[in-house]
């Protein structure tokens, strides 16, 4: 997925002020940043969804010459939140995913995405009344069921996720993150909006910084998560420490509020 000079406007307001994105197959990508910073605008833009200008090319062609169904069958998107109007059970959820895809003559997918996320014997309760994680879950199994095989057609698919993560509890976290690496590793392509900057940099081949509109710094975890660039895009003091030459990089709250003079 490549985007150059993507400007949007809302409103009156200019949101994102022709920013360059870039995100290969066989990577997770993270997009990171401040609330308000223009993360879920993005993941807007490069689906389609709201108008911007620039270029965007998804598998090197230009997003708006994709038919609808090509682009059903090229990429997934679970959005930031995600409201169910009918009283559907989950499996009639995920199956909205999968019949939008190219795999929707090939059974037991949604079934097999349930399971994949740790939610067999869901298949029949009320989307409405499971717990917000469940719902979570829930909606990537959809997107995940649309786009199932990581490679259609010889060309990568490819998933983009606002904020997958946000309401699971630490054990799915890791269960959702190791599935996306997966399927990058096997090919696809992933793009994920993620405010846990330590799942970040365990799980991000390349991550984007956003602030106010604009890419405040891009590259590995290594070169984005650090003191100076963090506490630039969050106004706050973080520390970032680095256990080992090459070792992840990883964020500690108490150090953070010992920099901001806290006390601690
Ligand atoms: N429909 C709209 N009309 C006007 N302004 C909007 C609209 N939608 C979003 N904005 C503004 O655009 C800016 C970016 O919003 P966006 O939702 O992209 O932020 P975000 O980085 O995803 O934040 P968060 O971490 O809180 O999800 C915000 O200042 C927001 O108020
Ligand atoms: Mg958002």
């Amino acid at each position: 997925m490549i985007g150059n000079d993507i400007r949007v406007t809302l409103g009156k307001a200019e949101i994102l002020h022709g920013l360059d994105f870039q995100a290969r197959p066989g990577q997770v990508t993270a997009i990171v940043g401040p609330n308000g910073s223009g993360k879920s605008t993005l993941i807007k833009a490069l689906t389609g969804e709201l108008a911007a200008t620039g270029s965007m090319l998804l598998n090197n062609r230009p997003i708006d010459t994709l038919r609808p169904w090509e682009l059903a069958s090229t990429r997934a998107v679970q959005s930031q939140s995600t409201t169910v109007a009918f009283p559907f059970t989950v499996i009639e959820v995920v199956r909205l995913g999968h019949s939008a895809g190219p795999w929707a003559a090939e059974p037991g997918i949604p079934e097999a995405a349930l399971a994949r996320l740790g939610l067999d014997g869901y298949a029949g309760r009320y989307y409405h009344e499971l717990s917000g994680g469940e719902q979570q879950r829930t909606q990537l199994a959809r997107v995940l069921s649309q786009v199932w095989h990581p490679v259609f057609d010889g060309q990568p698919a490819w998933v983009f996720l606002d904020e997958p993560v946000s309401s699971l509890d630490i054990g799915h976290q890791f269960v959702v993150m190791d599935l996306l690496a997966g399927y990058a590793r096997a090919g696809g392509g992933v793009i994920t909006v993620m405010h846990d900057l330590n799942l970040t940099a365990i799980y991000a081949d390349h991550v984007v910084l956003m602030k106010d509109g604009a890419v405040l710094a891009r590259g590995t975890p290594s070169e984005v998560l650090t003191d100076a660039t963090l506490s630039r895009a969050y106004d706050h003091p973080l520390r970032v420490n680095q256990p080992a030459p090459h070792g992840v990089p990883y964020i500690l709250p108490q150090a953070c509020r010992a920099a901001a003079g806290g006390a601690g």
